[in-house]
């Protein structure tokens, strides 16, 4: 498995593996792998010839009062859990080498994609994401690139950019990993207590009920979003930053779900903010 920290290098090695004919998978992370995470290496390496896993914290995706500082970085464990996979190629590079001075470049998704749920509360997040998740696709030259549902707005804003800019690579979502007890595996995880990860459990609990009470017949937006704010509300740690039912992947308003639907909620649950969602499909 070969490790670049330059652009340069990361280039010519997608350059070789072109001309070798083959199929070129990315998938994008930020490092601190779990199992959600190596499901889309996983995908990847089903999928694709070579598979390229990016190991970066994009400092401009983080806002001056989040966690970028403090966002686990475990790249020794990382190396070691891709190479178990067979992983071809890890472009782990540095913030100077990904935003040298002089960067003024940026890749911005007009819209409510990128003013609803996440960036109603980060403004300038889903600015960082399309920027970064652009100029990786372009130092791969990926032919596929591998997402998780855990993030479904992004996976709606990376769609929409890569059809705007008709980047090559296609946009592949998989679904979220979740520990047993149902919380969605997460990076940030790492930051919860005993406790608050028991408490934590309220989120998808309750998207769970609101996913089940679908299945029985409720199309109604608010009902299905107040079972889950009623399940947040029986966790008094745990302040909701958002619950909100949107039709996917354009994230338009919906007062009944008619077509496929994003189910997503954010809370806060002490200092760390959480996300999931469940997808609800009619059965037509
Ligand atoms: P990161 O949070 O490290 O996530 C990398 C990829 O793993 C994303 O596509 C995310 O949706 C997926 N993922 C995370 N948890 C998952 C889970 N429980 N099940 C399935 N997939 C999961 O998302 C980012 O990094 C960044 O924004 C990035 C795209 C790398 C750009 O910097």
């Amino acid at each position: 498995m070969k490790i670049f920290t330059t652009v340069k290098d990361m280039k010519n090695f997608s350059r070789e593996c072109h001309c070798a004919g083959k199929i070129i998978g990315l998938v994008p992370t930020m490092g601190a792998l779990h199992e959600g995470h190596l499901s889309l290496v996983k995908a990847s390496k089903e999928k694709c010839d070579v598979t390229i896993v990016s190991v970066f914290v994009n400092p401009t995706q983080f806002a001056p009062n989040e966690d970028f500082d403090a966002y686990p970085r475990t790249f020794e464990k990382d190396v070691a859990k891709l190479k178990l996979l067979g992983v071809d190629a890890i472009f782990h590079p540095s913030p100077e080498e990904m935003y040298p001075a002089g960067f003024s470049t940026y890749v911005n998704v007009e819209g409510g994609l990128t003013k609803k749920l996440c960036g109603a509360s980060r403004p300038t997040h889903f600015r960082g994401v399309a920027t970064v998740v652009t100029k990786l696709m372009n130092i791969t030259q990926a032919d596929e690139s591998f997402f998780g549902q855990k993030d479904a707005q992004q996976v709606a804003v990376v769609k929409r950019f890569v059809t705007d800019l008709n980047l090559s690579p296609k946009v592949n979502m998989l679904p979220i990993v979740r520990e047993e007890s149902g919380l969605a595996l997460s990076s940030r995880n790492a930051y919860l207590t005993s406790e608050e990860k028991i408490s934590a459990l309220a989120l998808s609990r309750g998207l769970k009920k609101a996913e089940a009470t679908f299945f029985a017949g409720e199309k109604n937006s608010a009902a299905l979003k107040k079972i889950v704010a009623d399940e947040l509300a029986t966790e008094p740690s745990i302040s909701a930053d958002y619950i909100e039912l949107l039709k996917y992947p354009s994230l338009e308003e919906t007062e009944f779900v008619e077509g496929e639907s994003l189910l997503a909620a954010a809370i806060f649950i002490g200092k760390t903010r959480l996300i999931d969602n469940i997808i609800l499909t009619p059965n037509s």
